[in-house]
């Protein structure tokens, strides 16, 4: 029986990226949406062919009520997250939501309680961690194919061109480069230093915020030493267009990721012994079978709430 998941949300990640991957994903099923405008739910839900006998919703707790419906995939804003997520986990769904999972300690800490209290499983969504060279790279690294991990460095910008998205304000936003796109970053860091280098000891953070002005982070950069000594390095920002870009160091060797970051599974991968190939395949569908599998086999998904509440932890230290 398929897993069939409501998406709440109708906005850039809902449309251009989660609910495709529903669609292609094995043993999940895009069962409902939830929007503030019933039109915009309904145009989402027949876009995307939504399967639920109603699937069209703007209101949380009648989404909720669906006996029908397994697990919720949070694409709100991230100031929003925690509220849906306690709703969702006391109707007893599985949660699955957006990265970064909260906007605070606290939130992300209640989100964690709620789906242990309710027994329903929480994953958070870092997709990059399906990406089928960045998994090959994470089993090479693990192998000692590059010796002794000694740094790892990720830039990822955009330019945003004004500050009118949410998460550049006060309300429902607490980072902006960080959370468009940091909080990635550090996530393929933490992956692929955690293994062998232990949790991050010391951290360092230059935050700028003098172009738009705002509140937010504009750009951020965020320096790292793990317990047993390799270091990382990474660069989020709005302010300008460039290739994505992520490089791995070890005492035997290098990887050198060319924009391979991205909603996207493609990108180009160097080694120190030559190009890497690597079959593209869209990194939504394996984040989302993980999902599928961790509530089948009742084991936590690869990236669970407490290791969602450490990225969260860690992007507050870097701004407070
Ligand atoms: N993993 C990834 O690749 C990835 C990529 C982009 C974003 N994300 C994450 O996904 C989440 C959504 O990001 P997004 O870029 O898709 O944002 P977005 O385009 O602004 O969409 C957010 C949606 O949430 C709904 N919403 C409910 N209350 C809202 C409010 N008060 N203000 C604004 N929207 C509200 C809106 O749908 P209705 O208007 O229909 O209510 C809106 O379209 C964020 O947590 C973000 O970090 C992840």
């Amino acid at each position: 029986m398929a897993i069939n998941f409501a998406i709440l949300g109708t906005g850039r990640v809902a449309n251009n990226a989660l609910a495709p991957a529903l669609n292609q994903a094995n043993g999940a099923t895009l069962w409902s949406v939830l929007s503030r405008s019933r039109e915009r739910a309904e145009a989402f839900a027949h876009r995307h062919g939504a399967a639920g006998g109603e699937k069209a919703y703007t209101d949380l707790a009648a989404l909720l009520a669906d006996p029908k419906l397994h697990a919720v995939f949070i694409a709100s804003p991230d100031g929003l997250h925690c509220e849906q997520a306690l709703a969702a986990a006391k109707a007893g769904k599985h949660v699955l939501t957006e990265k970064p999972m909260g906007t605070s300690r606290q939130a992300c800490q209640a989100m964690v309680e709620a789906c242990d209290e309710a027994g329903v499983r929480l994953g958070v969504a870092y997709h990059m961690r399906w990406h089928s060279g960045h998994r090959r790279i994470a089993e090479m690294a693990a192998s000692g194919y590059f010796g002794d991990l000694r740094h790892v460095r990720v830039h990822w910008s955009w330019p945003a061109p004004d500050a009118s998205n949410w998460r550049a304000g006060e309300e429902i936003g607490r980072w902006w480069s960080l959370a468009g796109v940091g909080t990635h970053c550090l996530d393929q860091i933490r992956w692929l230093l955690l293994p062998t280098q232990g949790e991050v000891a010391e951290m360092s953070s230059t935050i700028a915020r003098n172009v738009f002005k705002g509140p937010r982070d504009e750009t951020a950069l965020l320096g790292f030493r793990f317990e047993n000594g390799a270091t990382a390095q990474l660069c989020s920002s709005v302010l300008w267009d460039a290739p994505k870009r992520m490089e791995v160091y070890g005492t035997r060797g290098y990887a050198l990721l060319d924009d391979t970051l991205g909603l996207h599974g493609r990108g180009r991968i160097f080694t120190h012994e030559g190009p890497l190939q690597f079959e593209p395949c869209n990194p939504y569908v394996g984040e989302i079978e993980d999902f599928v599998a961790a509530v089948r086999e009742n084991r936590p998904p690869e990236v669970d709430g407490e290791e969602g509440l450490r990225n969260v932890e860690l992007l507050l230290h870097a701004v407070e």
